[in-house]
């Protein structure tokens, strides 16, 4: 259990996340540079009564991507229809999604990198030209049917940018990448989680457990809720500095945000590799993660906090890292 804690992906403990998910802009914190941006187009699309143009989101998971997507369709006044990229496989699923779609309306792809290629290009017509451009039937009887389709929105959403082909990432008039959180954004973020809990937390409390988030909202929530269970169950209910402390301890959750897979990366790449530069496979290999997740889970926030960098032979640790494993270089 400890492991994951700290891990940005979505987890079957994570279902209150709909409850208290941001519903407008001024709820979402944070992302000042995106969300203004944002606002703007929203703002222009309504005015001169068209559809926005498509949305690309991408970011590490866990920094808001679905949440901004469903913020983007109230925003707008439209219905908001979901879609993830592994559960379009034949062209039918992606036609029978797009014939229910009316003017306006918000489409939300997650995970937009893992539709299959051969789909992409139906979507190339429809994201251009609001066309419908599929071949019905099989073999010797097959046909080509064109439908016009409503002026609507595609809000892609991926932890991948780099895996989608050009043509698509062209088709989007905005993209934006998310960042990882401050912590003062964090601490706004547990506060707000707590109340709409109706949990009572200390502003020390919010702060040990922002400053442990590993820079995203997710992982916030989570130790939220984890923490609230042991003020309830040992305490009055009321989320103290002292329980924050004592309970993130007992979940093992580490003063740097980092688990023990990113502990395992680095102590690798020292002792495996002689701190680098190393190639991703040979990092793959020797830890036993897939690659895909050491790019998007794991290096993104090593990177940001400086425990490895990247150069054109491969990834190398920094002075950061031997000092905080307490490893002699
Ligand atoms: N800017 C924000 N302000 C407040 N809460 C946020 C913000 N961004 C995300 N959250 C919270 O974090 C949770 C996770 O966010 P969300 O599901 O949107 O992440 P995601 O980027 O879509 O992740 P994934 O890549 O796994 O799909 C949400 O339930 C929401 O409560
Ligand atoms: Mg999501």
């Amino acid at each position: 259990m400890q492991e994951k804690i700290i891990r940005g992906e979505y987890q079957e403990g994570d279902s209150f996340e709909s409850n208290i998910r941001p519903q407008s802009f001024e709820e979402y914190i944070g992302q000042s540079e995106v969300k203004e941006n944002i606002k703007v187009f929203v703002k222009a699309a309504v005015m001169r009564e068209t559809s926005l143009d498509h949305v690309l989101l991408y970011g590490p998971p866990g920094l808001g991507k679905t949440t901004l997507s469903h913020i983007i369709a109230n925003e707008l006044g439209s219905n908001i229809k979901t879609a993830s990229g592994p559960t379009i496989e034949k062209s039918g699923d992606l036609a029978a999604i797009l014939s229910t779609l009316e003017p306006y309306d918000v489409l939300f792809i997650d995970e937009i990198h893992r539709i299959p290629k051969y789909i992409e290009e139906i979507l190339y017509s429809a994201m251009e030209d609001f066309k419908l451009d599929i071949i019905i039937g099989t073999d010797g009887q097959s046909r080509s049917i064109k439908i016009d389709l409503p002026r609507f929105t595609l809000v892609g959403a991926t932890t991948r940018a780099g895996d989608l082909s050009s043509p698509l990432r062209d088709r989007f008039g905005i993209t934006c990448k998310l960042n990882y959180y401050t912590d003062e954004e964090l601490t706004t973020i547990v506060k707000r989680s707590a109340k709409v809990l109706g949990l009572t937390i200390e502003e020390e409390a919010a702060k040990i457990i922002a400053k442990r988030s590993r820079k995203t909202p997710r992982i916030a929530n989570r130790l939220l809720k984890r923490v609230s269970d042991f003020a309830l169950v040992n305490g009055e209910g009321i989320i103290t500095k002292e329980i924050s402390n004592s309970s993130l301890k007992r979940l093992q959750v580490d003063e740097y945000g980092l688990d023990s897979t990113d502990i395992e990366y680095l102590t690798s790449l020292i002792n495996k590799f002689n701190g680098g530069p190393v190639g991703i496979e040979s990092i793959a290999a020797s830890i036993g993660e897939e690659q895909t997740t050491i790019e998007d889970v794991i290096e993104p926030f090593l990177l940001q906090e400086g425990f490895i960098k990247r150069t054109t032979r491969g990834r190398q640790v920094t002075d950061k890292t031997y000092e905080y494993l307490g490893i002699e270089k």
